[in-house]
């Protein structure tokens, strides 16, 4: 996988990537790209990117397919908390995507299985992800993926360690019995499917979750690990996001920054 530290704006990098990449895309097919998106705080400055970029005609929404990652279990798409809710106001309000192009899981289905099954389904249908933007949780989740989600996971209903809850409780008043206990989630599995991954982690409550790309570990006690089983993964993180990172990894990447110090950016492969 490909580990790229940045000091740049995280968000204004992946926005970037994901202009040239559609930009890129679209003269040489038909067939509309497909991406997978998250939520999260960490993305929220590269939705605003991503609308400013629609906002001065350098991106046009209207040939490109999304799956988002995660829902929670319970939420309306009305409820301010939801992934429903956050998706139409960071970004499908602001921009010309068809609304028969996005897709998000269903929290409310009466049959969350069912669900599940035909969103995977959608998927397929679409032709798979090309581009799959994904957050990291402080745990090293993956979406909804808590620690011990097998690699080859679907999407699925999952449930949120306590640990997940505290730390999302912050969107919902600091008040974690407000936190819904389910989520229904992309698998691991469905990620490692897409033909290609950028998954963005920044600040020190990162650190612990990036530092475990030095350990040589590919676990799934921490799924960030199995970004480094895909063929084209990259991680983008900050500088803060990268300090624990340790041994050989750290010592390649001293290397690139003492090397190319004018750089905004460093990227190895680890
Ligand atoms: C949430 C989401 C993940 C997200 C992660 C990080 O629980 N389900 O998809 O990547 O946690 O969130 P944040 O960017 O707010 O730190």
């Amino acid at each position: 996988m490909h580990l790229i530290v940045t000091k740049q704006d995280i968000g204004l990098w992946a926005a970037s990537y994901i202009h040239r990449r559609i930009t890129e895309f679209s003269p040489c097919s038909t067939k509309p790209f497909v991406l997978g998106l998250p939520t999260g705080a960490t993305v929220l400055s590269m939705y605003k990117f991503l609308r400013e970029f629609h906002q001065q005609g350098k991106l046009d929404f209207s040939h490109l397919v999304t799956f988002n990652m995660d829902e929670y279990v319970g939420l309306s798409p009305q409820d301010s908390q939801s992934y429903h809710f956050y998706m139409k106001q960071n970004l499908f309000d602001s921009v010309n995507i068809p609304t028969q192009n996005i897709h998000l899981l269903n929290g409310l289905a009466a049959d969350l299985d069912a669900e599940c099954n035909t969103y995977e389904q959608a998927i397929q249908a679409a032709g798979g992800i090309e581009l799959f933007i994904g957050g990291v949780g402080r745990n090293g989740h993956l979406a909804f993926n808590e620690p011990g989600s097998s690699f080859t996971s679907r999407t699925r209903p999952v449930t949120l360690e306590p640990n997940t809850r505290q730390v999302n409780s912050r969107f919902f008043d600091n008040d974690i019995s407000r936190v819904p206990t389910q989520a229904l989630s992309v698998g691991i599995g469905t990620v490692l499917d897409a033909r290609e991954l950028l998954f963005l982690a920044n600040g020190e409550q990162k650190a612990p979750a990036v530092a475990r790309l030095s350990t040589g570990e590919i676990t799934p006690q921490w799924p960030i690990t199995a970004l480094k089983t895909h063929p084209n993964a990259t991680l983008l993180v900050d500088e803060e996001a990268a300090k624990l990172l340790t041994g050989e990894v750290r010592q390649r990447l001293e290397h690139a920054k003492n090397t190319q110090p004018d750089q905004p950016d460093w990227r190895i492969e680890i």
